[in-house]
């Protein structure tokens, strides 16, 4: 068992004098490249992080609990603007599709750092899902949770995301990454064999609030349904690069990045497959490029980052999740990682950036269920 699982059973306890019934867990995800592609029918290739969030969860009427809020919220059919709506969410998508979800109460605790790009949003509802789905004997497939999971952020919660996130937290499994096709849902597990190439993996959280993001990000989706059309097609996943000669502007920016961030994915992980990190990492910093002038989500702190790794020695580095602020992810050899970061720190504080955090993490598991 999680410890993290072990600490939402002891939640439950003290808030509700009892055991639960069982406990289940989700991760949070780091995108390795293919951005922007989900919501274009293309592909990704995330992974899961050593960062979860945990419920524990038991008969009851209806209360929710969190230990990161130290709040009490009530189980409520509508959208009231906390952490409750992930869960509300899920509860609301099940029983809109038919399914029994009797009352229950849950106590909820995680370490996905929120606000961040780490998908904390998709790890509450994938955690939450599993465990009612479990309790509640309802058998969903776990992409019927997932789609489940993106129908409660899209319709209930009013996040107009794709699937990656809620895809990659609850099919995601350690050590590997996962090339998931965001048309078919179909997915392939590629192994990433990064500890006996001397590698890791280092998220830099920019600490900028990604508040223009949902804006921003609904914007271009607009604007990728617009490109589409006018080629002809129904998502920009059937484009070649000859199509982009129908289109003039943003438009043209914007798909010209899908369809070369697709191209990208696939080449990435048949890159990961032959175990060339090196071709990998140029894949990462063609994707930033592409982000940063192309479909135009990246911040200076972020181009900042990406630029001084690469400089120093990384393989490759770029912007991960939706861009606007948040996260960047590098590729690099494990003993740079301490100077790396002293360089970074070193360079943010004199440009007058905010102190960014670090995360070393591991891939791992994705949802499960404890007891
Ligand atoms: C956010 C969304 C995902 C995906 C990424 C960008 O994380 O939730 O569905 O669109 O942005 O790749």
């Amino acid at each position: 068992m999680w410890q993290i699982e072990q600490r939402a059973i002891l939640a439950y306890w003290e808030q509700f004098h009892e055991e639960p019934v069982l406990v289940a867990s989700a991760p949070g995800r780091v995108n390795l490249i293919g951005e922007h592609t989900d919501y274009n029918d293309g592909f990704v290739l995330p992974c899961a992080i050593d960062r979860r969030i945990a419920v524990a969860v038991g008969h009851g009427d209806g209360q929710l609990y969190s230990v990161n809020f130290q709040e009490m919220r009530p189980l409520l059919d509508r959208r009231e603007g906390s952490w409750a709506d992930y869960p509300n969410g899920v509860v609301w998508a099940m029983r809109e599709q038919g399914y029994e979800v009797p009352l229950f109460r849950g106590a909820f605790v995680g370490d996905v750092p929120p606000g961040s790009g780490l998908s904390s949003s998709a790890a509450i509802e994938a955690a939450t899902a599993l465990a009612l789905d479990t309790f509640f004997h309802l058998r969903l497939s776990r992409k019927s949770l997932t789609l489940l999971c993106q129908h409660a952020e899209n319709a209930f919660v009013g996040v107009n995301s794709g699937i990656m996130d809620q895809y990659a937290s609850l099919l995601c499994q350690a050590e590997t990454a996962l090339l998931i096709d965001c048309r078919s849902l179909e997915a392939e597990l590629v192994p990433l064999h990064l500890a006996e190439a001397g590698l890791t993996l280092f998220i830099c959280d920019t600490q900028v609030a990604r508040e223009l993001g949902a804006t921003g990000y609904n914007a271009r989706r607009q604007t990728c349904k617009r490109a589409a059309d006018i080629i002809g097609l129904k998502s920009l996943r059937d484009a070649h690069i000859d199509d982009l000669e129908k289109l003039s502007g943003e438009e043209l920016r914007r798909a010209r990045h899908v369809v070369t961030e697709n191209a990208r994915v696939l080449k990435g992980a048949d890159a990961l497959r032959r175990r060339d990190f090196a071709a990998f990492g140029r894949l990462m910093i063609e994707s930033h490029r592409s982000l940063r002038d192309d479909y135009e989500v990246s911040t200076p702190e972020l181009d900042a980052f990406v630029d001084l790794v690469v400089k120093f020695g990384a393989l490759g580095a770029r912007l991960t999740g939706a861009g606007f602020g948040g996260c960047a992810l590098a590729l690099m050899k494990r003993e740079d990682r301490e100077t790396l970061t002293q360089i970074v720190l070193h360079h943010f504080a004199a440009r007058g950036f905010k102190q960014p955090v670090f995360y070393a993490f591991q891939t791992t598991a994705g949802a499960e269920v404890g007891i």
